[in-house]
């Protein structure tokens, strides 16, 4: 299918292709980015990896350079490790302990011991953080699959997490231990919307 998209360079309309798989043009960390949920269960992070891994996250673009994110860092056969995977949901818990890291994502919300919003996009800004580090793992040869499927309220009750701070979602970083499948009839797990639904208005 083809649909038109502004080409703000010359003015015109430029033709664009909607496709199934990601366009060669994209930047191959992006193309060949995917959320596996298999791991290489031998395979362990370095702590350099790691902590390049965190510096990509801090160098993350923030509202009004507020950085409002911290991360829980376990390494597999760690205690902060154990304790992540004390926490994680039926499903979750089935891929995302063989992955050689498991971060637990957090987002400074409030302002200690007020209602106030320490930043009205912290979320928003963790999610960049988080998607830097997603991008550096992938320029690591690793994969990221970030997860929902965990009991937030235990993990921060395990951890300490003040009132003001929200565990928000998890990642888990490692070495995927497959190429991605085709996927399943009925998966509809990697579709994408059309080009043409991203703009406003349809
Ligand atoms: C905020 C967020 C929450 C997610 N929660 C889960 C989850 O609980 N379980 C899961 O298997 N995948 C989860 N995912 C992974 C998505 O399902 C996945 O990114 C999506 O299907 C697109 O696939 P891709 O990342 O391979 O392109 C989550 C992703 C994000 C960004």
């Amino acid at each position: 299918m083809l649909v038109a998209v502004p080409d703000h360079s010359s003015g015109n309309s430029a033709e664009t292709r909607a496709q199934d798989s990601a366009d060669d043009r994209l930047h191959p960390l992006l193309r060949t980015r995917w959320s596996p949920m298999s791991f290489d269960a031998e395979h362990r992070s370095t702590r350099q990896e790691t902590e390049l891994l965190l510096e990509a996250a801090r160098w993350a673009p923030s509202a009004g350079n507020s950085q409002p994110w911290a991360f829980i860092v376990g390494c597999r056969g760690d205690d902060t490790h154990q304790r992540l995977v004390k926490h994680l949901a039926r499903s979750s818990s089935r891929w995302a302990p063989s992955a050689g890291l498991l971060i637990a994502n957090l987002a400074h919300r409030y302002v200690e011991d007020t209602d106030w919003e320490y930043s009205e996009f912290s979320q928003y800004d963790l999610g960049q953080a988080v998607a830097h580090m997603t991008i550096q793992a992938q320029a690591l040869g690793l994969a990221a699959r970030q997860f929902r499927a965990f009991d937030r309220d235990g993990l921060a009750a395990e951890f300490a997490v003040p009132d003001h701070w929200e565990v928000t979602t998890m990642t888990a970083i490692g070495k995927p231990d497959a190429a991605p499948a085709a996927p399943a009839v009925g998966d509809s797990s990697r579709d994408r919307r059309p080009l043409l639904d991203l703009l406003w208005p349809h």
